[in-house]
Protein backbone atom coordinates (compact mmCIF):
# COMPACT_ATOMS: atom_id res chain seq x y z
CA UNK A 1 0.00 0.00 0.00
CA UNK A 2 1.36 3.45 -1.04
CA UNK A 3 2.08 5.98 1.60
CA UNK A 4 2.93 9.71 1.20
CA UNK A 5 6.28 11.19 3.12
CA UNK A 6 5.57 14.86 3.45
CA UNK A 7 8.32 17.06 4.76
CA UNK A 8 6.58 20.30 6.81
CA UNK A 9 7.66 23.87 7.06
CA UNK A 10 7.71 24.93 3.57
CA UNK A 11 5.98 27.72 2.30
CA UNK A 12 3.91 27.09 -0.75
CA UNK A 13 3.75 29.77 -3.86
CA UNK A 14 2.90 28.62 -7.37
CA UNK A 15 0.15 28.01 -9.77
CA UNK A 16 -2.09 24.93 -9.99
CA UNK A 17 -4.45 23.74 -12.89
CA UNK A 18 -7.84 21.83 -10.99
CA UNK A 19 -9.29 19.08 -12.30
CA UNK A 20 -12.22 18.59 -13.50
CA UNK A 21 -15.35 17.92 -10.68
CA UNK A 22 -15.41 14.37 -9.23
CA UNK A 23 -18.64 14.87 -7.73
CA UNK A 24 -19.86 16.14 -10.95
CA UNK A 25 -18.45 13.39 -13.21
CA UNK A 26 -19.53 11.11 -11.53
CA UNK A 27 -23.00 11.89 -12.10
CA UNK A 28 -22.44 12.23 -15.42
CA UNK A 29 -21.11 9.24 -15.91
CA UNK A 30 -24.03 7.61 -14.75
CA UNK A 31 -26.15 9.81 -17.15
CA UNK A 32 -24.65 8.21 -19.91
CA UNK A 33 -26.83 5.31 -19.89
CA UNK A 34 -29.79 7.44 -20.43
CA UNK A 35 -28.69 8.65 -24.22
CA UNK A 36 -28.61 6.71 -27.25
CA UNK A 37 -25.82 7.38 -29.39
CA UNK A 38 -22.33 7.89 -27.77
CA UNK A 39 -21.69 10.64 -25.60
CA UNK A 40 -18.48 12.33 -24.59
CA UNK A 41 -17.51 13.80 -20.92
CA UNK A 42 -14.41 15.98 -21.26
CA UNK A 43 -12.34 17.58 -17.94
CA UNK A 44 -12.32 14.29 -16.41
CA UNK A 45 -10.21 14.20 -13.72
CA UNK A 46 -7.55 10.97 -13.37
CA UNK A 47 -9.44 9.38 -9.96
CA UNK A 48 -9.77 6.26 -8.52
CA UNK A 49 -13.34 6.91 -8.30
CA UNK A 50 -13.59 7.59 -12.30
CA UNK A 51 -11.62 4.63 -12.78
CA UNK A 52 -14.60 2.71 -10.99
CA UNK A 53 -16.92 3.97 -13.04
CA UNK A 54 -15.63 2.96 -16.10
CA UNK A 55 -15.12 -0.72 -14.71
CA UNK A 56 -18.89 -0.30 -13.78
CA UNK A 57 -20.35 1.10 -16.91
CA UNK A 58 -18.22 -1.94 -18.30
CA UNK A 59 -19.63 -4.32 -16.36
CA UNK A 60 -23.15 -3.15 -17.75
CA UNK A 61 -22.22 -3.77 -21.48
CA UNK A 62 -21.70 -0.27 -22.57
CA UNK A 63 -18.40 0.34 -24.43
CA UNK A 64 -16.22 2.99 -22.54
CA UNK A 65 -12.79 4.28 -24.42
CA UNK A 66 -10.60 7.01 -23.25
CA UNK A 67 -8.67 9.62 -25.43
CA UNK A 68 -5.18 10.49 -23.99
CA UNK A 69 -6.56 14.09 -23.10
CA UNK A 70 -9.24 11.99 -20.15
CA UNK A 71 -11.63 12.95 -22.58
CA UNK A 72 -14.10 9.40 -21.99
CA UNK A 73 -16.47 8.26 -24.38
CA UNK A 74 -19.61 6.23 -23.04
CA UNK A 75 -22.00 4.21 -25.85
CA UNK A 76 -24.51 2.16 -24.26
CA UNK A 77 -25.84 0.49 -27.68
CA UNK A 78 -24.10 -3.00 -25.98
CA UNK A 79 -25.35 -2.77 -22.66
CA UNK A 80 -26.68 -6.11 -21.73
CA UNK A 81 -26.85 -5.84 -17.77
CA UNK A 82 -28.75 -4.28 -15.30
CA UNK A 83 -26.86 -5.56 -12.94
CA UNK A 84 -24.40 -3.16 -10.22
CA UNK A 85 -22.21 -5.94 -8.14
CA UNK A 86 -21.38 -5.69 -4.14
CA UNK A 87 -17.52 -5.54 -4.89
CA UNK A 88 -18.30 -2.27 -7.18
CA UNK A 89 -21.03 -0.59 -4.97
CA UNK A 90 -19.36 -1.46 -1.66
CA UNK A 91 -16.00 0.41 -3.00
CA UNK A 92 -17.85 3.77 -4.37
CA UNK A 93 -20.71 4.70 -2.37
CA UNK A 94 -21.80 6.73 -6.00
CA UNK A 95 -22.48 3.55 -7.48
CA UNK A 96 -26.23 4.23 -6.67
CA UNK A 97 -26.57 7.03 -8.95
CA UNK A 98 -26.79 4.15 -12.66
CA UNK A 99 -30.30 3.22 -9.72
CA UNK A 100 -32.55 5.99 -11.82
CA UNK A 101 -31.16 5.65 -15.28
CA UNK A 102 -30.92 2.02 -15.72
CA UNK A 103 -34.76 1.77 -14.42
CA UNK A 104 -36.34 4.76 -16.42
CA UNK A 105 -34.17 3.42 -19.56
CA UNK A 106 -34.45 -0.50 -19.24
CA UNK A 107 -37.02 -0.79 -16.58
CA UNK A 108 -35.30 -2.51 -14.41
CA UNK A 109 -32.31 -2.03 -12.32
CA UNK A 110 -30.47 -4.58 -9.50
CA UNK A 111 -28.58 -2.39 -7.83
CA UNK A 112 -26.00 -3.72 -4.78
CA UNK A 113 -26.69 -1.72 -1.47
CA UNK A 114 -23.94 0.55 -0.47
CA UNK A 115 -22.97 -0.29 3.28
CA UNK A 116 -21.88 1.87 5.59
CA UNK A 117 -19.18 4.38 5.54
CA UNK A 118 -16.85 6.06 7.79
CA UNK A 119 -18.60 9.51 7.89
CA UNK A 120 -21.75 8.30 8.73
CA UNK A 121 -24.88 5.51 8.10
CA UNK A 122 -25.75 7.20 4.74
CA UNK A 123 -28.99 5.11 3.95
CA UNK A 124 -30.36 5.68 0.33
CA UNK A 125 -34.18 5.45 1.32
CA UNK A 126 -35.09 8.82 -0.17
CA UNK A 127 -33.75 7.40 -3.81
CA UNK A 128 -36.06 4.51 -3.79
CA UNK A 129 -38.75 6.33 -2.31
CA UNK A 130 -39.10 9.08 -4.83
CA UNK A 131 -38.99 6.00 -7.56
CA UNK A 132 -41.88 4.41 -6.15
CA UNK A 133 -43.34 7.46 -5.77
CA UNK A 134 -42.87 7.40 -9.63
CA UNK A 135 -44.44 4.14 -9.83
CA UNK A 136 -41.36 1.59 -9.33
CA UNK A 137 -42.28 -1.54 -8.00
CA UNK A 138 -39.07 -2.00 -5.24
CA UNK A 139 -37.73 -4.96 -3.02
CA UNK A 140 -35.11 -4.70 -0.70
CA UNK A 141 -33.33 -7.69 -0.11
CA UNK A 142 -30.02 -10.02 -0.41
CA UNK A 143 -28.08 -6.59 0.08
CA UNK A 144 -29.63 -5.83 -3.08
CA UNK A 145 -32.26 -2.94 -4.27
CA UNK A 146 -34.75 -4.50 -6.97
CA UNK A 147 -36.37 -2.13 -8.85
CA UNK A 148 -38.72 -2.40 -11.64
CA UNK A 149 -41.29 -0.32 -13.57
CA UNK A 150 -42.82 -0.20 -16.99
CA UNK A 151 -42.69 3.53 -17.48
CA UNK A 152 -42.45 5.92 -14.89
CA UNK A 153 -44.91 8.41 -14.40
CA UNK A 154 -44.02 12.07 -13.56
CA UNK A 155 -45.17 12.92 -9.74
CA UNK A 156 -44.48 16.08 -7.26
CA UNK A 157 -41.77 14.65 -4.90
CA UNK A 158 -40.44 16.24 -1.34
CA UNK A 159 -37.47 15.26 -0.34
CA UNK A 160 -37.33 15.53 3.63
CA UNK A 161 -33.59 16.22 3.46
CA UNK A 162 -31.30 18.09 1.15
CA UNK A 163 -29.35 15.06 -0.87
CA UNK A 164 -27.45 15.57 -3.11
CA UNK A 165 -27.22 12.14 -4.84
CA UNK A 166 -30.71 11.37 -4.47
CA UNK A 167 -31.91 14.94 -6.32
CA UNK A 168 -29.38 13.68 -9.34
CA UNK A 169 -30.67 9.79 -9.43
CA UNK A 170 -34.32 11.05 -8.94
CA UNK A 171 -33.87 14.21 -11.92
CA UNK A 172 -32.18 11.38 -14.06
CA UNK A 173 -35.23 9.02 -13.49
CA UNK A 174 -37.55 12.20 -14.02
CA UNK A 175 -35.71 12.87 -17.14
CA UNK A 176 -37.13 9.88 -19.13
CA UNK A 177 -40.37 9.86 -17.54
CA UNK A 178 -44.08 9.87 -18.36
CA UNK A 179 -44.99 13.45 -17.67
CA UNK A 180 -43.92 16.01 -15.28
CA UNK A 181 -41.91 15.57 -11.97
CA UNK A 182 -41.69 18.60 -9.57
CA UNK A 183 -38.59 17.92 -7.30
CA UNK A 184 -39.36 20.07 -3.66
CA UNK A 185 -36.31 20.43 -1.81
CA UNK A 186 -33.75 19.09 -4.26
CA UNK A 187 -29.69 19.78 -3.40
CA UNK A 188 -28.90 23.34 -5.07
CA UNK A 189 -25.08 22.24 -5.36
CA UNK A 190 -22.98 23.52 -8.53
CA UNK A 191 -22.61 19.24 -9.43
CA UNK A 192 -26.47 19.36 -9.51
CA UNK A 193 -26.67 21.86 -11.74
CA UNK A 194 -23.87 20.55 -13.81
CA UNK A 195 -25.37 16.96 -14.45
CA UNK A 196 -28.73 18.68 -15.18
CA UNK A 197 -27.10 21.07 -17.98
CA UNK A 198 -25.47 17.90 -19.29
CA UNK A 199 -29.06 15.98 -19.69
CA UNK A 200 -30.43 19.63 -21.41
CA UNK A 201 -27.50 18.89 -23.92
CA UNK A 202 -28.62 15.53 -24.60
CA UNK A 203 -32.33 16.94 -24.74
CA UNK A 204 -33.98 16.59 -21.37
CA UNK A 205 -36.87 19.64 -20.48
CA UNK A 206 -35.47 20.31 -16.64
CA UNK A 207 -35.75 24.00 -14.99
CA UNK A 208 -35.01 25.02 -11.78
CA UNK A 209 -31.37 23.66 -11.37
CA UNK A 210 -29.99 24.93 -8.68
CA UNK A 211 -33.03 26.39 -6.93
CA UNK A 212 -34.73 23.79 -4.14
CA UNK A 213 -37.50 22.90 -6.35
CA UNK A 214 -36.25 21.20 -10.00
CA UNK A 215 -39.01 20.32 -12.72
CA UNK A 216 -38.40 18.14 -15.30
CA UNK A 217 -40.50 17.31 -18.05
CA UNK A 218 -40.10 13.92 -19.47
CA UNK A 219 -39.33 12.73 -23.00
CA UNK A 220 -39.03 9.93 -24.60
CA UNK A 221 -36.17 9.75 -25.57
CA UNK A 222 -31.67 11.27 -25.06
CA UNK A 223 -29.39 11.51 -27.31
CA UNK A 224 -25.60 11.45 -26.54
CA UNK A 225 -24.14 14.65 -26.70
CA UNK A 226 -20.19 16.28 -26.25
CA UNK A 227 -20.10 17.47 -22.47
CA UNK A 228 -17.30 19.66 -20.52
CA UNK A 229 -17.53 18.94 -16.77
CA UNK A 230 -17.56 22.39 -14.42
CA UNK A 231 -13.59 22.57 -12.31
CA UNK A 232 -13.30 20.94 -8.69
CA UNK A 233 -14.55 23.33 -5.74
CA UNK A 234 -13.32 21.02 -3.38
CA UNK A 235 -9.78 20.91 -5.08
CA UNK A 236 -10.03 24.30 -5.42
CA UNK A 237 -10.72 25.02 -1.80
CA UNK A 238 -8.10 22.39 -0.64
CA UNK A 239 -5.43 24.10 -2.34
CA UNK A 240 -6.17 27.54 -1.36
CA UNK A 241 -6.09 25.66 2.27
CA UNK A 242 -2.93 24.86 1.75
CA UNK A 243 -1.23 27.78 1.06
CA UNK A 244 -2.92 29.69 3.58
CA UNK A 245 -1.97 26.96 6.46
CA UNK A 246 1.56 27.74 5.23
CA UNK A 247 1.05 31.42 5.12
CA UNK A 248 1.97 30.98 1.41
CA UNK A 249 0.31 31.96 -1.89
CA UNK A 250 -1.42 29.98 -5.00
CA UNK A 251 -2.99 31.15 -8.05
CA UNK A 252 -5.50 28.36 -9.31
CA UNK A 253 -6.20 28.32 -12.72
CA UNK A 254 -8.97 26.37 -14.43
CA UNK A 255 -11.54 27.03 -11.88
CA UNK A 256 -14.81 29.00 -10.90
CA UNK A 257 -14.52 30.92 -7.50
CA UNK A 258 -18.19 31.95 -8.16
CA UNK A 259 -18.71 28.37 -6.12
CA UNK A 260 -16.82 28.76 -3.66
CA UNK A 261 -18.61 32.07 -1.93
CA UNK A 262 -18.84 30.42 1.84
CA UNK A 263 -14.89 29.20 1.66
CA UNK A 264 -13.57 32.14 0.67
CA UNK A 265 -15.08 34.10 3.14
CA UNK A 266 -14.09 31.99 5.83
CA UNK A 267 -10.45 32.43 3.80
CA UNK A 268 -10.90 36.08 4.26
CA UNK A 269 -11.85 35.60 7.74
CA UNK A 270 -8.68 33.53 8.59
CA UNK A 271 -6.72 36.37 7.03
CA UNK A 272 -6.03 35.73 3.51
CA UNK A 273 -5.83 38.02 0.73
CA UNK A 274 -8.18 36.79 -2.31
CA UNK A 275 -8.16 37.65 -5.69
CA UNK A 276 -10.47 36.14 -8.16
CA UNK A 277 -11.13 36.43 -12.60
CA UNK A 278 -13.65 34.59 -14.38
CA UNK A 279 -11.44 31.24 -14.34
CA UNK A 280 -9.10 31.88 -11.15
CA UNK A 281 -8.61 32.58 -7.89
CA UNK A 282 -5.50 33.69 -5.93
CA UNK A 283 -4.87 33.27 -1.90
CA UNK A 284 -1.76 35.29 -0.38
CA UNK A 285 -1.29 35.12 3.14
CA UNK A 286 1.92 37.01 3.20
CA UNK A 287 3.83 34.76 5.68
CA UNK A 288 1.12 35.21 8.14
CA UNK A 289 -0.45 33.22 10.76
CA UNK A 290 -4.50 32.49 10.43
CA UNK A 291 -6.95 33.44 12.50
CA UNK A 292 -9.28 30.69 13.82
CA UNK A 293 -12.32 30.43 11.89
CA UNK A 294 -15.64 29.23 12.93
CA UNK A 295 -17.85 27.00 10.99
CA UNK A 296 -20.87 25.20 10.29
CA UNK A 297 -21.37 22.65 7.32
CA UNK A 298 -24.74 22.55 5.47
CA UNK A 299 -25.97 22.41 2.18
CA UNK A 300 -24.99 24.21 -0.71
CA UNK A 301 -24.40 27.23 -0.67
CA UNK A 302 -23.15 27.61 2.46
CA UNK A 303 -20.12 25.71 3.42
CA UNK A 304 -19.67 22.49 2.30
CA UNK A 305 -18.53 19.39 4.28
CA UNK A 306 -16.39 17.97 2.50
CA UNK A 307 -13.88 21.21 3.15
CA UNK A 308 -14.80 20.88 7.00
CA UNK A 309 -11.56 18.66 7.43
CA UNK A 310 -9.28 20.90 5.57
CA UNK A 311 -10.69 23.95 7.60
CA UNK A 312 -10.46 22.12 10.78
CA UNK A 313 -6.51 21.49 9.89
CA UNK A 314 -6.11 25.11 8.96
CA UNK A 315 -7.79 25.82 12.12
CA UNK A 316 -5.21 23.78 14.33
CA UNK A 317 -2.23 25.91 13.51
CA UNK A 318 -4.11 29.63 13.67
CA UNK A 319 -4.13 31.83 16.28
CA UNK A 320 -7.03 31.55 18.40
CA UNK A 321 -10.08 29.03 19.17
CA UNK A 322 -12.69 28.11 16.42
CA UNK A 323 -15.52 25.79 16.61
CA UNK A 324 -16.11 23.71 13.56
CA UNK A 325 -19.94 22.14 13.14
CA UNK A 326 -20.69 19.64 11.02
CA UNK A 327 -24.61 18.93 10.69
CA UNK A 328 -24.21 16.60 6.98
CA UNK A 329 -23.06 13.52 8.39
CA UNK A 330 -23.00 12.13 12.15
CA UNK A 331 -19.43 10.77 12.12
CA UNK A 332 -17.20 13.16 9.73
CA UNK A 333 -14.71 13.80 12.46
CA UNK A 334 -12.63 10.98 11.70
CA UNK A 335 -9.70 13.29 11.52
CA UNK A 336 -9.95 14.76 14.90
CA UNK A 337 -7.81 11.69 16.63
CA UNK A 338 -4.91 11.64 13.80
CA UNK A 339 -4.41 15.58 14.04
CA UNK A 340 -4.24 15.18 17.80
CA UNK A 341 -1.22 12.54 17.30
CA UNK A 342 -0.01 15.82 15.61
CA UNK A 343 -0.26 17.75 18.64
CA UNK A 344 -3.39 19.39 17.51
CA UNK A 345 -5.69 20.93 20.23
CA UNK A 346 -9.56 19.75 19.77
CA UNK A 347 -12.14 18.73 21.96
CA UNK A 348 -15.00 16.67 20.38
CA UNK A 349 -17.98 17.37 21.97
CA UNK A 350 -21.64 16.05 19.93
CA UNK A 351 -21.55 17.57 16.46
CA UNK A 352 -18.77 20.11 17.64
CA UNK A 353 -14.95 20.33 17.41
CA UNK A 354 -13.28 23.47 19.65
CA UNK A 355 -10.22 23.93 17.87
CA UNK A 356 -7.08 25.57 19.89
CA UNK A 357 -4.26 26.69 17.53
CA UNK A 358 -1.26 25.59 18.53
CA UNK A 359 2.16 26.88 17.55
CA UNK A 360 3.39 24.01 15.80
CA UNK A 361 2.11 20.31 14.69
CA UNK A 362 4.63 18.30 15.07
CA UNK A 363 5.08 15.26 12.23
CA UNK A 364 3.36 12.06 13.05
CA UNK A 365 2.72 8.87 11.21
CA UNK A 366 -0.85 9.10 10.64
CA UNK A 367 -3.87 6.94 8.97
CA UNK A 368 -6.33 8.20 6.33
CA UNK A 369 -10.08 7.22 6.90
CA UNK A 370 -11.26 8.92 3.98
CA UNK A 371 -11.36 11.16 1.38
CA UNK A 372 -11.46 14.76 2.85
CA UNK A 373 -9.77 13.04 6.24
CA UNK A 374 -6.66 12.52 4.16
CA UNK A 375 -6.30 15.62 2.38
CA UNK A 376 -6.38 17.22 6.36
CA UNK A 377 -3.76 15.03 7.36
CA UNK A 378 -2.14 16.59 4.28
CA UNK A 379 -2.39 19.94 4.77
CA UNK A 380 -1.45 19.61 9.03
CA UNK A 381 1.58 18.04 7.62
CA UNK A 382 2.51 20.84 5.33
CA UNK A 383 2.59 23.14 8.13
CA UNK A 384 4.09 20.71 10.39
CA UNK A 385 7.50 20.35 11.89
CA UNK A 386 9.29 17.31 10.29
CA UNK A 387 8.24 14.44 8.40
CA UNK A 388 5.03 13.24 8.41
CA UNK A 389 4.04 9.42 7.01
CA UNK A 390 0.59 9.37 5.80
CA UNK A 391 -0.85 5.86 5.71
CA UNK A 392 -3.92 4.27 3.54
CA UNK A 393 -3.48 6.93 0.82
CA UNK A 394 -5.70 5.41 -1.58
CA UNK A 395 -8.69 7.60 -0.13
CA UNK A 396 -7.08 10.38 -1.24
CA UNK A 397 -6.65 8.57 -4.82
CA UNK A 398 -10.60 8.74 -5.30
CA UNK A 399 -10.85 12.32 -5.69
CA UNK A 400 -7.60 14.52 -5.86
CA UNK A 401 -5.98 14.00 -9.02
CA UNK A 402 -1.67 13.88 -8.80
CA UNK A 403 -2.24 15.72 -5.52
CA UNK A 404 1.49 15.01 -4.93
CA UNK A 405 2.51 16.31 -7.94
CA UNK A 406 0.52 19.71 -8.08
CA UNK A 407 1.50 20.27 -4.61
CA UNK A 408 5.37 19.43 -5.30
CA UNK A 409 5.08 22.13 -8.35
CA UNK A 410 4.20 24.82 -5.61
CA UNK A 411 7.14 23.77 -3.75
CA UNK A 412 5.73 20.89 -0.78
CA UNK A 413 8.42 18.21 -0.14
CA UNK A 414 6.17 15.26 -0.64
CA UNK A 415 6.54 12.01 -2.30
CA UNK A 416 5.21 8.88 -2.70
CA UNK A 417 6.54 5.57 -1.50
CA UNK A 418 5.77 1.92 -1.46
CA UNK A 419 4.63 0.65 2.12
N1 LIG B 1 -29.63 11.00 3.47
C1 LIG B 1 -30.68 10.26 3.93
N2 LIG B 1 -31.39 9.49 3.03
C2 LIG B 1 -31.07 9.44 1.71
C3 LIG B 1 -30.01 10.22 1.23
C4 LIG B 1 -29.30 11.00 2.14
O1 LIG B 1 -30.98 10.25 5.12
O2 LIG B 1 -31.74 8.72 0.96
C5 LIG B 1 -28.86 11.85 4.41
C6 LIG B 1 -27.40 11.41 4.53
O3 LIG B 1 -27.24 10.34 5.45
C7 LIG B 1 -26.73 12.69 4.98
C8 LIG B 1 -27.54 13.77 4.25
O4 LIG B 1 -28.78 13.15 3.88
O5 LIG B 1 -26.87 12.85 6.35
C9 LIG B 1 -26.90 14.34 3.01
O6 LIG B 1 -26.36 13.31 2.22
P1 LIG B 1 -26.34 13.38 0.62
O7 LIG B 1 -27.27 12.39 0.08
O8 LIG B 1 -26.46 14.79 0.18
O9 LIG B 1 -24.85 12.90 0.33
P2 LIG B 1 -24.41 12.08 -0.95
O10 LIG B 1 -25.25 12.46 -2.09
O11 LIG B 1 -24.29 10.63 -0.59
C10 LIG B 1 -22.72 13.81 -1.91
C11 LIG B 1 -21.26 13.83 -2.25
C12 LIG B 1 -20.46 13.81 -0.96
C13 LIG B 1 -20.84 15.05 -0.15
C14 LIG B 1 -22.36 15.07 0.10
C15 LIG B 1 -22.83 16.32 0.82
C16 LIG B 1 -21.19 12.73 -4.39
C17 LIG B 1 -20.79 11.55 -5.20
N3 LIG B 1 -20.94 12.68 -3.08
O12 LIG B 1 -22.94 12.60 -1.18
O13 LIG B 1 -19.08 13.89 -1.32
O14 LIG B 1 -20.16 15.06 1.07
O15 LIG B 1 -23.04 14.96 -1.15
O16 LIG B 1 -22.52 17.45 0.10
O17 LIG B 1 -21.69 13.71 -4.92
C18 LIG B 1 -16.76 13.63 -0.99
O18 LIG B 1 -16.59 14.08 -2.14
O19 LIG B 1 -15.80 13.47 -0.19
C19 LIG B 1 -18.11 13.28 -0.56
C20 LIG B 1 -18.34 12.49 0.49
Amino acid sequence: MNKLLIQGGVRLDGEVRISGAKNAVLPIMAATLLAEGPTVVENVPHLLDVTTTVTLLTHLGASVTMDEKMGIEVDTATLNSQLAPYELVKTMRSSILVLGPLLTRYGKADVSLPGGCAIGSRPVNLHIKGLQEMGAEIEVKNGFIHARCDRLQGARLVMEMVTVTGTENLMMAAALAKGTTVLENSAREPEVVDLANCLIAMGAKITGAGTDTITIEGVDKLTGCRYRVVPDRIETGTFLVAAAITGGRVKLKNTDPRLLDAVLHKLTEAGAEITTGDNWVELNMHGRRPQAVNIRTAPYPAFPTDMQAQFMALNCVAEGAGTVVETIFENRFMHVQELQRMGADIEVQGHTAIVRGVEKLTAAPVMATDLRASASLVLAALAAEGETEVQRIYHIDRGYELIEEKLASLGARIRRVQA
